[in-house]
């Protein structure tokens, strides 16, 4: 691997045990996966962030790289903590269990890393631009940086992702380089596809076909010639979200939507074809057995919610009581600007909940919520297992009437 005369100095320890630290594990995994040089990076998001992942070993391995001079040298943000930070005692998380989380972002913080808890940057200001390096962690921001703003990082793992900040660079392999971008599926979609749910169940499906490899659809009903991008922002972090959960899908086009796939065919000339005509298999492999069922939580905001999405349940919350209990997930940032524009108000009126910070698969609230509704691909994907809980996977109108009514009534067959 070619390293430069600064990289060889920050291995040789010139900067100290905690710099030579990450780049030795930045050049270890180049040297895994064929990297011949690093690329430095624009910006890191940081996961392994909640206690109940992370652990006691975990929060010990975080305060070592501090002491050792392991400090950050690029913007980096950290994904969702097990709870919201600051309003955990009101929201029902333990108190030992808050003092560890506390500990862990300290932790991170000593590091000089910015403490906002979110799997959404691009909603906070992070916005890379085409064609950056990155070395981001969560599957659905890694995503969404790669597909729908045309950046460039792989998946990194917790270590990694710390590696990368500490160090400012990344090994130069996998969706980094021009060749492993192209895609070798193509996902014709003849069916509709409305609402969030739909796309949640769309990503499912094909992030269950696809497993790693990199899909190029035709056929969604997005706008790619419109001035405003950003309203295509909330579909497409539902599609690939649960792509990421289904499958491993790190980065997909869209044909004339998404950057690299405007005015060019990122497609391999072998390829195959994949026909997607109906949704429904996705509604019923995200949802049980489908039956009636009485629901605990309906939960909103994986990925973390836009203000967008809190504003629309804002305006479905006016003048009604929630019989379930509701979660919708998202940044503080997010909070606080829905806070600012009075939806919050509405929202806890009606017994919901904004939660900042956290999601209910990295909380520790498993068997707090036995049952539960989504319309997250990737949260119907991963509640049965993180939480223990039945779930049922439905669309916007399936979730309005289970907020009234607190029950599940039947599948969606569409
Ligand atoms: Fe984000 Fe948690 Fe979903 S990290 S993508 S809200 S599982």
């Amino acid at each position: 691997m070619q390293l430069t005369t600064e990289e060889r100095a920050l291995l040789a320890g010139e900067e100290g045990p905690g710099v030579r630290q990450a780049i030795e594990i930045v050049v270890a995994l180049g040297k895994i996966y064929g990297a011949n040089r690093l690329v430095p990076v624009e910006s890191v998001q940081v996961a392994g962030v909640s206690y109940k992942n992370l652990g006691a070993a975990g929060l010990a391995f975080l305060r070592q790289w501090a002491a050792e001079g392991g400090r950050i040298r690029v913007p980096t943000m950290l994904n969702p903590a097990g709870m919201d930070l600051q309003r955990w005692r009101e929201l029902g998380f333990e108190e030992t269990f808050a003092a560890r989380q506390n500990q862990v972002v300290a932790a991170f913080a000593a590091m000089g890393i910015e403490t906002t808890c979110t799997c959404t940057p691009y909603l906070v200001g992070r916005v890379p631009g085409l064609g950056t390096h990155l070395a981001w962690a969560e599957s659905s921001a890694v995503s969404f940086a790669n597909s729908v703003l045309g950046a460039r990082t792989n998946r990194e793992g917790g270590p990694s992702a710390l590696a990368a900040a500490i160090s400012g660079r990344t090994a130069r392999y996998g969706l980094h380089c021009d060749e492993n971008r192209l895609a070798s599926v193509e996902v014709v979609v003849s069916c509709p596809v409305r609402g969030a749910a739909d796309w949640g169940a769309l990503g499912y499906l094909v992030g269950k076909a696809v497993h790693n490899r990199v899909p190029f659809f035709r056929g969604l009903p997005l706008d790619g010639s419109s001035e405003e991008s950003r309203a295509l922002w909330d579909p497409l972090k539902a599609l690939g979200a649960a792509m990421a959960a289904s499958g491993a899908v790190a980065l997909y086009h869209v044909a004339e939507v998404t950057p690299e796939a405007r005015g060019a065919e990122m497609l391999r000339r072998e390829h195959e074809t994949l026909v997607v005509d109906c949704l429904a298999a996705g509604y019923w492999a995200l949802s049980g057995d489908g039956k009636p069922l009485k629901i605990d939580l309906v939960w909103f905001g994986c990925p973390h919610a836009s203000l967008d999405e809190i504003a629309d349940l804002a305006g479905f919350a006016v003048g009604k009581r929630f019989v379930p209990a509701v979660w919708i997930t998202t940044s503080r940032q997010v909070r606080d600007a829905a806070e600012a524009a009075g939806h919050l108000a509405a929202i806890e009126a009606a017994g919901g909940e904004v939660v900042a910070d956290t999601c209910v698969v990295v909380a520790p609230v498993g068997g707090r919520f036995k049952t539960m509704a989504t319309l997250s691909g990737k949260g119907g994907y991963y509640a049965p297992s993180y939480l223990g809980s039945e779930v049922r996977y439905g669309d916007w109108e399936q979730l309005q009437r289970i907020m009234i009514s607190g029950w599940w009534e039947a599948r969606h067959d569409s």
